[in-house]
């Protein structure tokens, strides 16, 4: 069955035609064409929007593919490898942020949002990758980087130009605290930066100080100023018009600070930069980022093909993440934070936070990652060294077979491992190198994708220094040796990938947790109309026989069918006498 996708598109040339004939939701195939309508979508919703069965795959551009030797991937190598997505089986590819920026942040200091870097190629290239991938189906998402700018923005430029310039209002200038004419004198307050050291820079031409939650040369937006908010909607505009499925919102519950810049309160200990640890209070989730939200919704809906929005915010718990959804105004994904941090294999925990979710008072629709660029990959996060391929085929279940919508990282398909420099002078992202050892950064979970066995591991050309080195685990896990290998973490993914997109009960069905105490197992049910599917994942390295009751969901004498199973089941199994080996991972049909 998880062939049929791959057989047909080799057979036929790519066309929506034949998206439509894989099972696809044809109202899908209607990406976003340009003309912005006034009619808001957000009160039309379907309940069957794409996004609801997508697979979203994030990609950090710098390092999918080179396609022009200079050891940094491009927007040509991306969309080279779109017949691998496709074969794989995701429905949409989010870039991390491809617009030209200095690169202090690797592409979150933004100059100028509505153009591409040329270190990823052109607009034209662009435009040709969002027209290849529609062939295929694959939507394109893009990074709103909202909260702020590049210190090299001409907005930020014109700004600290003057105090009377009319652009000084776009960012968050303040006096010092006992200032004089010969001294900068204290910042405003004590809020921290994210990346460490004292959120205020002082600019000494203008004699104030501005605001910066995250590095020095990415000083912070002013979303109380109407102007900003006309200029931010309008970079929504333009990339909706080249044919965005929509927006990735990076560190949004960062966007407003307290008025009164009252002090942050303190908290107990230091953190890896040496300052002392603070609550975010006054700069951190206030109630106006919601409003943000609801006007990038209307913007965004005025475009036909169901835009997604999709918020990085790390809320601290359920009650802050559901506020995400709003009224089915805001975000429909808000990235769980709390599911994809758990970082040990904790049955009890992994059940506890999908309860919550599953019943969160918004019914919103769920979002599960486990890696991404700005974390350690799960691999090292949850692999105990000695399973770890078992664990890794086991977490792809726990991602792909539960309710809501999965978002992958670049590699995990292939257990790609978080390969840290070991020198600092090896170190790119800047917070590895202030708060080198105890924080190494960021680089090691941003290496190149392991494409080959061979040089560079086929992500640039032999001979060619890339931007990060290839890890050394690249030569036994990469496409090609794990493609040859049926018991491959490759080859789990894409079967996982293919039952999810043909079995009703996996992707739409209703998740409940069968065992609310076991120590060691998660089992849930996914169930849709008459088909329930029974999903068990040992956590544990012991081996556990379980005996499944499904009594209570009015199932008796039940036979499972395992519809993927790691290590292999038998054929057909008695619900009442399940045995699985340490951190073993069943899919079954229940009958
Ligand atoms: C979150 C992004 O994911 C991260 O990479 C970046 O450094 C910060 N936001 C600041 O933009």
């Amino acid at each position: 069955m998880h062939w049929t996708r791959t057989l047909q598109r080799c057979a036929l040339p790519l066309s929506l035609g034949v998206a439509a004939l894989i099972g696809k939701n044809p109202a899908a195939l209607a990406q976003s064409d340009s003309a912005p309508s006034n009619q808001s979508a957000a009160s039309q919703s379907s309940g069957n929007e794409w996004w609801r069965h997508a697979v979203i795959y994030e990609i950090y551009p710098r390092s999918f593919q080179d396609s022009n030797g200079d050891g940094i991937g491009d927007l040509k190598g991306i969309t080279s490898r779109l017949d691998y997505l496709y074969d794989l089986g995701i429905d949409a590819i989010w870039l991390t942020p491809i617009y030209p920026s200095p690169g202090v942040d690797y592409g979150y200091d933004i100059s100028n949002y509505t153009a591409i870097d040329p270190i990823y190629g052109t607009m034209a290239d662009f435009d040709h990758l969002v027209a290849e991938a529609k062939k295929r189906n694959i939507r394109v998402i893009m990074d709103y980087v909202i909260n702020h700018t590049s210190d090299q923005n001409p907005w930020f430029i014109e700004s600290r130009s003057s105090r009377t310039n009319p652009k000084r209002d776009w960012y968050i200038w303040r006096d010092g605290k006992g200032e004089t004419a010969t001294s900068k004198g204290e910042p405003p307050n004590n809020w921290e930066s994210w990346f460490g050291g004292s959120a205020w820079q002082w600019d000494e031409k203008t004699r104030q100080y501005y605001y910066h939650y995250f590095y020095v040369q990415q000083p912070d937006l002013n979303w109380r100023n109407p102007e900003v908010r006309k200029a931010m909607y309008g970079v929504l505009d333009f990339w909706m018009q080249h044919g965005a499925a929509g927006f990735r919102i990076d560190a949004v519950s960062r966007l407003f600070e307290d008025p009164e810049l009252r002090n942050d309160p303190y908290l107990p200990g230091h953190n890896a930069y040496g300052d002392r640890n603070i609550e975010h209070k006054y700069t951190d989730n206030l109630p106006e980022v919601h409003d943000v939200l609801r006007e990038v919704r209307d913007v965004v809906d005025r475009y036909p093909g169901d835009p997604v929005l999709i918020t990085e915010a790390d809320e601290p718990n359920i009650t802050e993440l559901t506020k995400m959804y709003g009224h089915g105004d805001e975000v429909q994904l808000p990235m769980d934070f709390q599911i994809a941090d758990v970082n040990q294999l904790s049955a009890p925990r992994f059940r506890e936070l999908f309860k919550e979710i599953e019943s969160n008072s918004a019914n919103g629709q769920p979002e599960y990652f486990f890696s991404n660029h700005d974390q350690r990959r799960q691999w090292d996060r949850y692999g105990d060294g000695r399973h770890n391929d078992q664990i890794a085929k086991m977490m792809a279940v726990l991602e792909l077979a539960t309710r809501g919508t999965p978002q992958m990282y670049y590699g995990e398909e292939l257990g790609m491992r978080t390969t840290d420099p070991t020198r600092i002078e090896d170190v790119h992202d800047p917070i590895g190198k202030r708060g080198w050892p105890k924080e190494k950064g960021r680089d090691g979970e941003r290496t190149p994708m392991q494409w080959t066995p061979g040089p560079n591991a086929g992500f640039t050309s032999p001979g060619v220094k890339p931007w990060l080195p290839v890890p050394p685990s690249a030569r036994e896990y990469n496409v090609q040796t794990e493609s040859q290998n049926p018991d491959s973490i490759y080859n789990a993914y894409k079967r996982l990938l293919s039952l999810r997109r043909t079995n009703a009960a996996l992707r739409d069905g209703v998740q409940t947790t069968i065992d609310n105490n076991d120590p060691d197992v998660f089992a849930f049910l996914r169930r849709d109309g008459n088909s329930t599917v029974l999903v068990a994942l040992n956590m544990s390295a012991h081996n556990r026989q379980v005996n499944f009751d499904l009594a209570n969901f009015g199932i008796h004498d039940s036979t499972l069918h395992p519809l993927y199973s790691s290590p292999a089941q038998p054929p057909t199994i008695s619900s009442d006498h399940v045995v699985l080996a340490p951190f073993a991972a069943l899919v079954a049909q229940v009958q």
